[in-house]
């Protein structure tokens, strides 16, 4: 979902700046909307909070502004609450 929305704003003239803890997936949508045209672009990898705080100062200093906050991260580790899977509590941070 978030990659779609990235595209349909950059498409639009939105300068996109993105991140995801995925590799693969971020360097592939920075491809494709360069792919797009003139639309300015920063991909992030993202893991700790001084990073996202690194990439929050960038951007404002790179565009002035944040207009819009779009967080839609999405983890799936089946499970269930009774048994929780230690990976899951693990990427939540909660253990
Ligand atoms: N797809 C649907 O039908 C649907 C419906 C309702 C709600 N949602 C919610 O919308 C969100 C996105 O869904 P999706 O289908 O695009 O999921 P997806 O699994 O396809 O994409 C989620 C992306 O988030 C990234 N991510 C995970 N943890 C991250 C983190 N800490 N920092 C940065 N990136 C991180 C993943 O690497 C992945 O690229 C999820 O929260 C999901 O629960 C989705």
């Amino acid at each position: 979902m978030g990659r779609q929305v990235a595209l349909d704003m950059a498409a639009e003239g939105t300068k996109v700046v993105a991140s995801d803890i995925a590799t693969e997936g971020i360097l592939s949508l920075q491809k494709e909307i360069e792919a797009q045209g003139d639309t300015v672009w920063r991909g992030n990898v993202m893991a700790s909070r001084e990073q996202i705080d690194v990439l929050i100062k960038t951007t404002v200093e790179t565009y002035g502004r944040i207009d819009i906050l779009i967080n839609n991260a999405g983890l799936l580790i089946p499970g269930t609450i009774e048994k929780p899977r230690m990976t899951l509590l693990t990427r939540l941070k909660l253990m």
